[in-house]
């Protein structure tokens, strides 16, 4: 079966051809980064704008990447929840026009999920778990931790009671004076930082339930550099004259990363022992990052737990996991 998926959840306008739920076809995503970059985050009615702007474009390219024609388009399935309503809607209103107009059956995506599913694609050298896996899906929005049953079965055990790790990762960023989006720009000059130079706080790690929360940590961090008078912080731009120097920049990045990767880890891979369920997969943007896979992956080989992360291209918001996931439900 040939799906096409569509997704305008956030900033990104994208669409796929996938087949049979695991190969795609083709991917096509038109990111709005440069757009919402000058904002300091995304502005919701300037991406409506631009997703209606790109949606047919992107689609008549993945169309012509996938090489085939709209009328071998089996099924289209849209992302219609959790995300931006004005940005969904432009996605849902291109998606029910061409089902009526091409008389295929149309099926609605919850954009969580579509993130789980994005472990299953196929991709060169990567071979998908079998389920059921211990599932962390973290991205701006979310932070939740359960166990896959199945693509459609999700059993959430723990979420964060607060920010997402993403959104905690973008708030850090801006207040370090970096570029939007921040968890990129986090990861990439961590690398050099020294991740031990600060214990900042791993909220709730020994707790023993797996709720998250992120919010005391950005606070640490905020207060840190208020203490240290080290950098202006976005909102209070005009009461500091020093400018923290780029060395120590990149120690706070890294050392505020640590925390946050060692609670992911710390639990996800307490929630695969307890349930004796030897594999973990982690998906949402901030799958990407660095450290978070090595030391998943690091702690998965101590435990003798299998570890997964998608294919860079499917971390980040795309439309080849609603395509993929739309195979799966009936309609
Ligand atoms: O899944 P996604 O594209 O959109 C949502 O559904 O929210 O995730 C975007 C989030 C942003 O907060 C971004 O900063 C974060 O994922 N992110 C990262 C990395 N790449 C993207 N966070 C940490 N390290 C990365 N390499
Ligand atoms: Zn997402």
């Amino acid at each position: 079966m040939i799906v096409l998926g569509i997704e305008t959840s956030c900033d990104d306008t994208s669409v796929a051809v996938v087949k049979d739920g695991v190969d795609v076809l083709s991917s096509v995503i038109s990111s709005q980064v440069k757009l919402h970059a000058p904002h300091g985050g995304t502005v919701p009615e300037l991406g409506a704008r631009k997703h209606v702007e790109n949606i047919i474009p992107v689609y008549k390219e993945a169309i012509e990447i996938a090489g085939i024609l709209p009328e071998d388009i089996d099924r289209i399935a849209v992302t219609n929840t959790p995300g931006l309503r004005p940005s969904l809607n432009v996605g849902i209103s291109f998606a029910e026009g061409l089902a009526k107009q091409l008389n295929k059956p149309l099926v609605y995506i919850n954009h969580v999920y579509a993130h789980g599913y994005s472990l299953m694609l196929h991709s060169d050298n990567y071979t998908p778990p079998c389920y059921p896996i211990i599932l962390l899906i973290v991205s701006g929005g979310h932070t939740q931790l359960g166990i896959a049953n199945s693509p459609l079965n999700f059993k959430i055990i723990g979420e964060t009671i607060d920010d997402a790790a993403g959104e905690c990762f973008d708030k850090v960023a801006r207040m370090l004076n970096l570029p939007y989006p921040g968890g990129p720009v986090i990861d990439k000059i961590s690398n050099e930082g020294d991740e031990t130079l600060i214990v900042f706080p791993r909220p709730l790690m020994k707790e023993d339930h797996y709720n998250f929360s992120f919010s005391g940590l950005k606070t640490a961090v905020k207060y840190y550099i208020r203490d240290k008078n080290l950098v202006p912080t976005i909102e209070e731009t005009d009461n500091y004259e020093t400018e923290i120097s780029r060395f120590h920049t990149i120690d706070i990045a890294a050392s505020f990363q640590e925390a946050v990767v060692d609670v992911l880890v710390e639990k996800t891979v307490r929630l695969a022992k307890e349930r004796e369920i030897p594999r973990i997969g982690v998906a949402g943007g901030v799958s990407a990052n660095s450290r978070l896979r090595h030391k998943m992956i690091q702690s998965g080989d101590n435990n003798e737990i299998g570890v997964f992360f998608p294919a860079m291209k499917y971390c980040m918001d795309n439309a080849a996991m609603v395509g993929g996931l739309g195979n799966f439900i009936e309609s």
